[in-house]
């Protein structure tokens, strides 16, 4: 499958990148700047061992991608997302997208839209969006030596879900369907219970692993 991944400079872009391309995908790292993006790209080629994986800016990535990844920080959403929103008609958009401040006096604030995934929804009419990914922490996706040792929560359109599901499963990650984009809130707030537990107890990677499946 092709997939975009706009905001794919940064660490967990990057990180679903280099996942996504050893299972045998094929990557497009979007960015505001063109040549960042082909620097990274040339990058994660050289980690990866020469897989697919090209450059563009986000609105050019958005038109090649058949699937098309948000992972921009959450006040991204908004300047990015109204230039893409032709190209990403009909299209599966999975946002792994989370409004977290650090530093600040609250880790985590709902967006108006209640998720921000209901926001690019609400920016994207076209396009079928399925929040996921949120719990999988860039320093994992990172190791690609090792399994990703998290569920894979996800909520949304119904089919898009299961295109979703299938390219969480090409990187060795059990989908679990969380429902409707109106969950999506809650996968988000939960990141900052995650992100908490880390700096509490020293780690990198807490994450979820749903019992009784
Ligand atoms: N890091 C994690 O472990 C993790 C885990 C789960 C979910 N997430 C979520 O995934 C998203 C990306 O996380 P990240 O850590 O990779 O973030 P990041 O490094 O801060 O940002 C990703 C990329 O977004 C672009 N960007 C930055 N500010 C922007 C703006 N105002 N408008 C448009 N583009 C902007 C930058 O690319 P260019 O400058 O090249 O355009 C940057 O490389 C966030 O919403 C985060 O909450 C992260």
């Amino acid at each position: 499958m092709n997939i975009a991944i706009l905001g794919g400079t940064g660490r967990e872009g990057a990180g679903l990148a280099r996942r996504w391309a050893l299972a045998g995908h094929s990557i497009i790292i979007g960015s505001r700047d063109r040549e960042r993006a082909k620097a990274k790209a040339a990058e994660l080629r050289e980690i990866t061992r020469k897989m697919p994986i090209m450059g563009e800016s986000n609105a050019e990535a958005a038109k090649l991608g058949t699937v098309v990844v948000l992972a921009l920080p959450a006040p991204g959403l908004a300047t990015t997302l109204p230039e893409v929103s032709a190209a990403c008609r009909d299209k599966v958009v999975i946002s792994t997208v989370v409004a977290l401040s650090f530093g600040g006096p609250r880790l985590y604030t709902p967006p108006p839209a209640g998720s921000s995934a209901e926001e690019a929804q609400a920016l994207l009419p076209g396009a079928k969006v399925v929040a996921a990914f949120h719990h999988i922490a860039a320093h994992e996706l990172a190791e690609t030596d090792q399994p990703i040792d998290c569920d894979l929560l996800l909520c949304g359109d119904q089919a898009a879900k299961d295109t979703v599901a299938e390219l969480g499963r090409s990187m060795g990650l059990r989908p679990v369907d969380v429902g409707p984009l109106s969950n999506a809130a809650l996968l988000e707030g939960v990141t900052a219970i995650l992100a908490t537990i880390n700096r509490r107890y020293g780690l990198k990677n807490a994450g979820i692993k749903i019992t009784g499946l």
